[in-house]
C-alpha cells in the first residue's frame, strides 16, 4: 500500500520535515523546500515507512524523493542543502530543452531547490544489460533507441555530461531507456552524448554483452567524421559497423 503524507501533516512533523534538508537537518532549509514543493501543486509525499520519507536516489548534488501530484507519482528532486548552487532553474531549463525532443523525464515544475518531474521506475541500464538477461533482440532495440536519443542531444548541442558512466543515468522502464539527470548538461558545439554512449557500450564491464551480441568496433576516422557535423547519415552507418543495425 502507497503511504502518502500530506504536505500538511509533512509540515507539523519535525522529524519528517527536516528529512527535506540533507545532509545536515537544518530547519529553514526544510520549511522553504516544503514550501517549494507545497507551491507546485505537489499533494504529499511518499513515506517508506512510518516516520521515514522514501527515498529514491542521494547523489553529490541533490537528494530524490517521491510524491503525488495530482494523483501521479512524481519524482522531487531537491538540492542538497550543503551544495553550493542551490537553484535548480538551470537544470530544469535544460530538461526542458531535453524534454522539446522527447528525451529526459517529464518536466512538471520547478522552484528555488526544487524540480519535480515524472518518476521514471525501473533499473539501471548496466544492471538490465548483465543480469535481467534481455534477449538478443530486445538489448538491440534498447541500444539503439539509446544510441537516437544521444544523437537526437548531439544535433541539438546539448551535451548530457554524464553519459560516459550510463548505469547512473540511464533507467530502464518497460524495455524503454531514459536519460535522467540534466544536472551537468549545457550547451556546446562539441556535444560527446553518442561518443560517451559508445564508449560505455564498449567498456570492460559490458564485454560479455558484446560478445553475446556480436558487436564490433567503430572505427576512428568514421566517429571523428560524425563529431565534425552530427550527420544523420554518419550516425546510421555507425549503428550498422557496430552490428546494430543490419548491413
Ligand atoms: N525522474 C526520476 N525517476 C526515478 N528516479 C530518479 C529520477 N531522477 C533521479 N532519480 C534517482 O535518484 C538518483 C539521483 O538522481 P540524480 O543523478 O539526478 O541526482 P544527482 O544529485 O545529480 O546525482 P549525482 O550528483 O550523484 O550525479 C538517480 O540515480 C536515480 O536513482
Ligand atoms: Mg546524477
Amino acid at each position: 500500500m502507497l503511504k502518502v503524507a500530506p504536505v500538511e501533516l509533512v509540515r507539523r512533523e519535525a522529524d519528517l520535515l527536516l528529512q527535506l534538508s540533507y545532509p545536515k537537518p537544518d530547519q529553514s532549509y526544510a520549511e522553504s523546500t516544503l514550501s517549494c514543493i507545497e507551491e507546485l501543486g505537489v499533494e504529499g509525499v511518499e513515506l517508506a515507512k512510518e516516520g521515514r520519507l522514501r527515498i529514491l536516489g542521494k547523489g553529490f548534488r541533490n537528494i530524490v524523493v517521491c510524491g503525488l501530484m495530482r494523483r501521479e507519482r512524481v519524482a522531487i528532486k531537491v538540492r542538497r542543502q550543503d551544495y553550493g548552487h542551490k537553484d535548480a532553474w538551470r537544470e530544469a531549463y535544460m530538461l526542458e530543452r531535453a524534454n522539446s525532443l522527447g528525451i529526459g523525464p517529464r518536466l512538471l515544475g520547478q522552484k528555488g531547490q526544487v524540480i519535480v518531474m515524472s518518476l521514471v521506475e525501473g533499473t539501471d541500464l548496466t544492471s538490465w544489460l548483465l543480469t535481467y538477461n534481455p534477449s538478443r533482440e530486445a538489448a538491440i532495440k534498447v541500444l539503439i533507441e539509446m544510441a537516437t536519443q544521444c544523437h537526437r542531444l548531439d544535433e541539438a548541442m546539448i551535451d548530457h555530461g554524464e553519459l560516459s558512466d550510463a548505469s547512473k543515468h540511464v533507467i530502464l522502464s518497460q524495455n524503454h531507456p531514459t536519460i535522467i539527470d540534466f544536472g551537468s548538461a549545457s550547451f556546446s558545439t562539441r556535444p560527446k552524448n553518442l561518443t560517451s554512449i559508445i564508449n560505455y557500450i564498449y567498456s570492460a564491464q559490458l564485454e560479455m554483452v558484446r560478445q553475446r551480441l556480436g558487436l564490433a568496433k567503430v572505427g576512428f576516422e568514421l566517429l571523428r567524421r560524425y563529431k565534425e557535423a552530427f550527420s544523420s547519415e554518419d550516425f546510421l552507418e555507425i549503428l550498422t559497423e557496430m552490428g546494430l543495425l543490419g548491413k
